[in-house]
């Protein structure tokens, strides 16, 4: 995600905003840029940013530009998620005057219509950004009289959804405001200076004595002083922490592999993807415009991708073909394209791809495109080409994901195609006059509780890590499951090859005795889903075949009792939500699965031999 640097003090601020950046670019982004309060004789806040690398293009920008030292600034690396990578939508963004600076983690919910209120006011909005309404909302209420920290407590009343900011103003230019509602901010603690960073990885050379704000604080950052207050102005205590990480531990937020951290950052991408999508109960996907004669038109959809992708398409498509009662496939894309598939006006294309430039992926919307068909793109990065080339797109909201091994973005992307099933029933509901119908209805509100369910499930790795130890022990494994437990098994057996090198393969529990069965042995790990009820007693008889051969049985259910538990010889429970919600719970489970088998047969997790996170060539 995006990254946040600032400092107040004797030394050059650019020299140390530049190289906590250089500290945050693990986290990937797309464009950077800083603000300087120059101290001698400058109208302005001076402002540099640049779409691309650090070392490309922010670096070459300061070097040929001259400006006057300065001992306060802001820092940012954007990774893009309202408006493409450009020199113009990186931050930091300004006022109408230059006056007040801003950088932004987050996103503003409200910004649309803030910005049609400040525009009404006479405001200029320059870029396509939703973090670009708050320095002009600061500007406009310190133009009613407030000083710089009301201003920024009015502003920030007025903001819905997620930020961390940090924020400099030319008329106060002996400090620096720092704030936070669920996006992380820290204060960082020196001697005769202060910061301000999103991570404490961009602090770690200069100080590890750190203050975590919580939702809420405002911090009034002076060279010699850190004042925090409440929403209301009020000056409360917040107690330092001394942090001991190394550089590389900092990086990684203290866990040893990103994997990990990317698997338990799932209930906070899971609020991003969700933030703004579910409002009154009712589902908000302004990213999809179709008209009513596009909707009507429709009468099939392909749900296409590779890899992980496809794996989401897998666990999506169920939903799809029960709200909508329309014939819905999901496409291996390299195979999709070289097909002569059915396409046409009638048919609707979504393309899912984390990294929004898997080549094959891409051939196949130019295709569906080519044949009139309407297309729709799922990505995780904007301004990625699947998203130029789409006729609609709904970004995931993951952040960025470093492992190789999809995690996040696999549970982000199978919650968007959820969400696009909801709306385009609501829709087409709507459009012929019907109430929102009960299935709808009753998927929406389980949707903003499966964050808390998720971190509920990833408080206690220990009974994974068992699991995972057996499995390490053996060169082959099986994964079973009927309907959306297959699809779940699916993306586990990919994830548990991909990263530990055991041969894994996912069966519909049903076909195992057309073939498989024969490959079951005295002890081999046979890893059973069941989240479905009304495929319970049926994959119990299929537990039973294999239990018949010697097999050892390790189960991931939502079931706290019953003939199926006393079956398995390991058994992990997931809580229970709606049974096309619980592919989301079960990938936790399988993803953990995996990584504690690889990290015990020493495996590079992060990096598996011969695999790459994005795949330009066919
Ligand atoms: C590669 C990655 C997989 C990913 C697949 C599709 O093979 O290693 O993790 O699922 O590409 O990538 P995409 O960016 O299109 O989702």
């Amino acid at each position: 995600m995006c990254g946040i640097v600032g400092y107040i003090g004797k030394q050059d601020a650019q020299e140390i905003l530049m190289s906590g950046l250089r500290r945050l670019e693990y986290r990937g982004y797309d464009s950077a840029g800083i603000a300087l309060l120059c101290e001698e004789g400058n109208p302005e806040v001076k402002v540099i940013k640049r779409e691309g690398a650090l070392s490309e293009g922010l670096e070459a920008a300061l070097e040929k530009g001259s400006f006057s030292q300065s001992g306060i600034g802001i820092g940012h690396t954007r990774w893009a998620t309202h408006g493409a990578p450009s020199d113009r939508n990186a931050h930091p963004h300004t006022d109408c005057h230059q006056q007040i600076a801003v950088v932004h983690n987050g996103i503003i919910e409200n910004y649309s219509e803030l910005q049609a209120d400040l525009e009404q006011l006479g405001h200029c909005i320059q870029t396509e950004v939703d973090s670009e309404v708050i320095p002009h909302l600061i500007e406009h209420f310190k133009n009613e009289d407030h000083d710089i920290l009301s201003a920024v407590r009015e502003t920030v009343r007025r903001l819905q959804g997620a930020y961390a900011l940090a924020i400099v103003d030319h008329s106060s230019n002996s400090s620096l405001i720092g704030v936070r509602q669920d996006s992380p901010l820290v204060v960082g603690i020196g001697d005769g200076e202060n910061y301000l960073a999103s991570d404490v990885a961009a602090l770690l050379p200069y100080t590890r004595d750190v203050i975590i704000l919580e939702n809420g604080d405002l911090a009034h950052l002076t060279v010699d002083d850190v004042v925090i207050y409440d929403e209301d102005g009020v000056v409360i205590e917040r107690s330092i922490t001394h942090v001991d990480w190394d550089a590389e531990m900092a990086e990684k937020g203290g866990y040893p592999h990103f994997m990990l951290k990317e698997i338990e950052e799932q209930p906070a991408s899971w609020e991003a993807t969700l933030q703004g999508r579910i409002k009154n109960g009712d589902i908000h996907l302004p990213e999809i415009t179709f008209t009513r004669a596009d909707l009507e038109t429709v009468e099939q959809i392909y749900l296409v991708g590779c890899g992980t992708s496809f794996h989401a398409g897998l666990a999506a498509m169920p939903m799809f073909e029960n709200l909508l009662r329309m014939p819905v496939r999901t496409e291996i894309a390299s195979e999709f394209r070289y097909r002569d598939p059915v396409l046409g006006p009638e048919v609707l294309t979504v393309f899912i791809s984390q990294s929004g430039e898997t080549a094959d992926t891409l051939a196949c919307l130019e295709l569906a495109a080519k044949h009139g068909a309407q297309t729709v793109a799922i990505t995780n990065v904007v301004g990625s080409s699947l998203s130029r080339k789409a006729d609609h797109v709904i970004y995931t909201r993951a952040g960025p994901e470093i492992s190789v091994a999809s995690t996040k973005t696999y549970t982000a992307q199978l919650l968007v195609l959820q969400l696009l099933a909801c709306h385009l029933t609501r829709l087409s509901g709507l459009l012929a006059g019907h109430e929102m119908s009960e299935d709808v209805r009753a998927l929406l509100k389980e949707m903003p509780h499966l964050p808390q369910k998720m971190r509920d499930l990833l408080q206690d790795h220990a009974p994974i890590k068992e699991m995972a130890r057996y499995v390490a022990g053996w060169q082959d494994a099986f994964f079973i499951g009927r309907g959306l437990d297959y699809a779940a098994a699916m993306e586990g057996q990919l994830k548990l090859k991909e990263i530990s090198y055991i041969h894994a393969e996912a069966y519909p529990a049903g076909e195992l005795k057309h073939g498989t069965l024969a490959l079951v042995e005295p002890g081999i790990p046979v890893l059973a889903v069941s989240t479905q009820a009304h495929l319970r007693s049926k994959m119990s008889s299929n537990i039973e075949e294999v239990r018949a051969r010697g097999g050892w049985i390790g189960l991931v259910t939502d079931l706290k009792e019953g003939r199926l538990i006393d079956m398995a010889q390991s058994v992990i429970f997931v809580p229970p939500t709606a049974p096309s919600l619980a592919p989301l719970l079960v990938a936790g489970v399988l993803q953990l699965l995996a990584y504690y088998a690889a990290v015990l047969r020493g495996c590079p997790v992060d990096m598996p031999r011969n695999l790459a996170k994005s795949v330009t060539v066919e």
